[in-house]
């Protein structure tokens, strides 16, 4: 492929190349100016920035759609929190989640309330401890999703609320799946909903685009949307650049030991006319005839605005094994997917001046926080010392 002049003197001016505008990659933009005034250009194969936590207003609505699905900010990291409130405030919204359930609504993450709709004799925190470990007795062993679930719920609501959404959600067995899974769950046993159990918690007040788009407002940022890394590889290497890759790990490698499994997501958006379609803005469907996973109902997420007309728009989420032009999600992380790592790590450890990071790069879950929080501490620590 023959380069333009201008993406040529993009790089030749530069003195870091990120790969990725999502937010590991505009973290690391954002620092290296702020601390060395380095000169940094993105290169990002999408149309947008934000990774997969970009979202636009909907033209005929005005309702912020987060376009990978709902995402929530929520840290309890004070560095974090201080960090990304130089760029945006953020609004009162706590995250509430319900399921439903052969035509019932429950009430999620697990609580008195949810074990009290599944256990219809429960009303207290004892009488639900007694209830489940009733409904537990014969789950002796913890080392799988359905063994602890079970033992942490009993086993009526594990069928109920959990076996349908795993399922559809991995297109696995859920004892295929490590126990570590369900225990990031919170179960609660109080009448608290909230979802995430972070200090600090809430949505971009003028939506996310504005906020990644203050983060490298610099003239020291230069970002070139819809341009592939690979394109350009070639050139940025022969010029010894300095490089924060933040793409897929196997892909930088040729794949040449596998492709690492991930989940994909496929959505579904439309617009009703209704002001108001679910009451929430996310609600779970773990039932097998359904076979969408959740509905997202984005309006919900920013009670403090107004909107002019009386429409809403829900987005389905629908779960698959990703291809290898898919957009990959959830690393499916399973023993084979782990020695595939191990190598590409070994190999990414030759790599001299290329640092790798972010959920691509890592091969990791990150939410957005700990995708930061990441950011900073190899700018910080690998990064500046070698440059
Ligand atoms: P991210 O994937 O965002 O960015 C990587 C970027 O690199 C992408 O824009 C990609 O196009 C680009 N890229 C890859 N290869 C390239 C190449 N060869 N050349 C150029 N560019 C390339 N977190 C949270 O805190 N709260 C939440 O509610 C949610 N919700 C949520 C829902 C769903 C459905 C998912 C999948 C994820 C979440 N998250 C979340 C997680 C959140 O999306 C995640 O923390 C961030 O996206 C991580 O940012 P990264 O920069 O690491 O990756």
């Amino acid at each position: 492929m023959t380069l333009s002049s201008g993406i040529k003197k993009a790089i030749l001016d530069s003195d870091v190349v990120i790969v990725g505008a999502g937010l590991f990659g505009l973290t690391c933009a954002n620092l290296l100016v702020q601390n060395q005034k380095l000169k940094v250009l993105i290169l990002e194969k999408r149309g947008h920035i934000g990774g997969n936590a970009y979202s636009y207003f909907e033209e005929h609505t005005g309702i912020e759609v987060h376009k990978y699905g709902s995402h929530l900010f929520h840290t309890s990291n004070a560095k974090v929190w201080d960090y990304v409130n130089q760029f945006t405030a953020f609004n009162d919204y706590r995250h509430v989640v319900y399921s439903v359930h052969k035509n019932e609504l429950f009430s999620l993450p697990v609580n008195l309330q949810t074990m009290s709709q599944i256990y219809r004799e429960v009303l207290t925190p004892n009488q639900a401890r007694a209830r489940i470990q009733a409904d537990s007795i014969h789950e002796l062993s913890d080392d799988n999703f359905e063994s602890k679930a079970i033992s942490s719920i009993g086993k009526t609501l594990y069928e109920s609320l959990f076996r349908g959404y795993t399922q559809k959600q991995w297109q696995l067995d859920p004892r295929l799946l490590p126990a570590s899974v369900f225990g990031r769950l919170p179960v609660r046993f109080n009448l608290d909903n909230s979802y995430f159990n972070d200090r600090y918690q809430g949505l971009p007040i003028n939506g996310y685009e504005a906020w990644f788009k203050s983060m490298v407002a610099n003239d020291m940022i230069r970002v070139e949307l819809n341009t592939d890394f690979f394109d350009l590889k070639k050139f940025i290497q022969d010029q010894n650049k300095t490089v924060i890759y933040t793409g897929p790990i196997d892909r930088y490698f040729q794949y040449q030991f596998g492709t690492l499994g991930w989940r994909t997501l496929d959505f579904e958006t439309e617009i009703l006319d209704m002001p108001d379609f679910q009451g929430t803005s996310v609600v779970n469907y773990p039932d097998l005839d359904v076979k969408f996973t959740r509905i997202h109902e984005f309006r919900h997420l920013h009670p403090e605005r107004t909107y002019s007309n009386n429409q809403t728009v829900v987005m389905r989420e629908y779960s698959r094994q990703a291809g290898q032009d898919d957009e990959p999600y959830y690393p499916v992380n399973s023993q084979e997917d782990r020695e595939k790592l191990a190598k590409y790590r070994k190999l990414q450890e030759l790599e001299s001046n290329t640092f790798f990071g972010g959920r691509l790069g890592s091969y990791l879950y990150l939410d957005m926080h700990m995708a930061i929080a990441s950011a900073m501490n190899m700018v910080e620590s690998e990064v500046l010392p070698c440059l």
